[in-house]
């Protein structure tokens, strides 16, 4: 899509695939920064041959593969040096060892000592070799040299062992090259987002809801780590993962939402409400399952109102909100902006196409005191970058 906002547009990335069993991950990594707009080049070492093809690599970098120091003389200079990041994904003990050590025996640890740039690395082991100190001692040292590490997880390993050695999966290794080089202007921030529709139950089974995914608060809460803000997620029900980093509080309700909300407001300085809040709960929840008969009447009252209640404290953090509307009415967004006391209001007319509930994409106005601005229909990814970027200049 045009005017995206993508971190990883038109950069050289080096992919360095070591010989361990994790290595067919790298071809869906590789696919993976393609489609974000970047370029993949990738050395293999020759243990890797052992677990992935070259081929596989190559078509999937659309790209030579690289993996012999001396076929290509100048390749351990040419190619780090093209390079903005270079990830080693699978990175094996002996890769960390050796760049540890500084020694160049083979294209990849010669490429490593001649890399100026951010260099990402996702180690996997058997979790004996991951937790012995010799190789803690090498992987703290490259930590200290700036090196930045992604995972490894726990969990079941190659060997059929559970424990600490498994690789990141490809989602978070792409997350940490993306906040790698993205620019940390939020670090101040303490930042609450909910995202998600709430359940207003009226037995304990069956609830009223509405169609939100949660797609728009969490990419928030993603973009807003990724430049450096402390980040709490306030979530309804979502099939979405939240972020690695994120401090996750899962809700149902409305009332929950507003008692999660009021728990992490001390030191917070700003709140992002993406939640779909129900607007209307049962005034009555049975107990038990409401048996079934002719017809069911069901009286709603109306849910705590979380962003009035929030614009109405004396310390309150920075309130974004959104107004999902039907049909263009934007005054009702602005109007909306100064009954509730908030500082900016995120405008979506749900019932364009691409734009709203359940899709990637949105096209929004951004509504603040000063300025209106009027975004192209963007993936949700872009729309939060585009949030964060005028909080940053309205809080600069
Ligand atoms: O008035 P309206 O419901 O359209 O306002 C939408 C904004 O208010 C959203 O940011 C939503 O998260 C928030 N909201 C709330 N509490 C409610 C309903 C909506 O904070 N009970």
């Amino acid at each position: 899509m045009k005017n995206e906002r993508k971190v990883l547009r038109n950069k050289s990335i080096l992919i360095g695939v070591t010989g361990g069993v994790a290595a067919y991950k790298a071809v869906d990594l590789i696919r993976r920064l393609r489609e974000e707009g970047s370029s993949v080049t990738v050395i293999m070492t020759e243990a890797a041959k052992n677990f992935i093809t070259p081929l596989s690599l190559e078509v999937a970098s659309q790209n030579r593969v690289y993996s012999d120091l001396f076929s290509d003389p100048l390749a351990h200079i040419m190619l780090p040096a093209n390079a903005d990041i270079m990830v080693i994904a699978p990175a094996t003990a002996n890769i960390i060892g050796k760049f540890a050590r500084g020694i160049a025996d083979n294209l990849l640890s010669t490429s490593l000592l001649s890399f100026r740039g951010k260099l990402i690395i996702a180690p996997a082991m058997n979790w004996r070799m991951y937790e012995n100190p010799i190789f803690q001692e090498n992987l703290r040292y490259l930590l200290s040299r700036g090196v930045i590490q992604v995972g490894p997880e726990k969990g079941a390993l190659a060997c059929g062992e559970e424990g600490m050695g498994r690789m990141s999966g490809v989602s978070e290794i792409v997350e940490s090259i993306k906040s790698s080089i993205t620019k940390k202007d939020l670090v101040k921030e303490k930042v609450i987002v909910t995202a998600g529709p709430t359940r207003e139950y009226f037995d304990p089974v069956r609830f009223i809801s509405n169609r939100s995914s949660g797609r728009m608060g969490y990419a928030i809460a993603s973009a807003a780590l990724r430049r450096g803000a402390q980040v709490t997620l306030i979530s309804g029900h979502s099939s979405l993962n939240p972020t690695k980093g994120v401090n996750f509080i899962p809700v149902e309700t409305a009332a929950d939402m507003l008692d999660a909300v009021n728990k992490e407001l001390n030191l917070s300085t700003v709140l992002i409400m993406s939640a779909a809040v129900s607007d209307f709960m049962p005034a009555e929840k049975h107990k038990n399952k409401i048996e079934k008969s002719g017809e069911l009447l069901l009286r709603l009252n109306k849910t705590p109102d979380i962003l009035s209640e929030i614009g109405k404290k004396k310390n309150r953090p920075f309130i974004i909100g959104f107004a999902a509307e039907t049909g263009g009415r934007i005054e009702r967004a602005e109007k909306k902006l100064k009954e509730k006391n908030m500082d900016m209001i995120i405008f979506n007319d749900v019932t364009e196409a691409g734009s709203g509930f359940d899709v990637d994409t949105n096209r929004v106005v951004i509504i603040d005191k000063e300025k209106k601005i009027e975004l192209p229909l963007l993936s949700k990814n872009s729309v939060a970058d585009a949030i964060l970027e005028r909080l940053v200049e309205i809080r600069a």
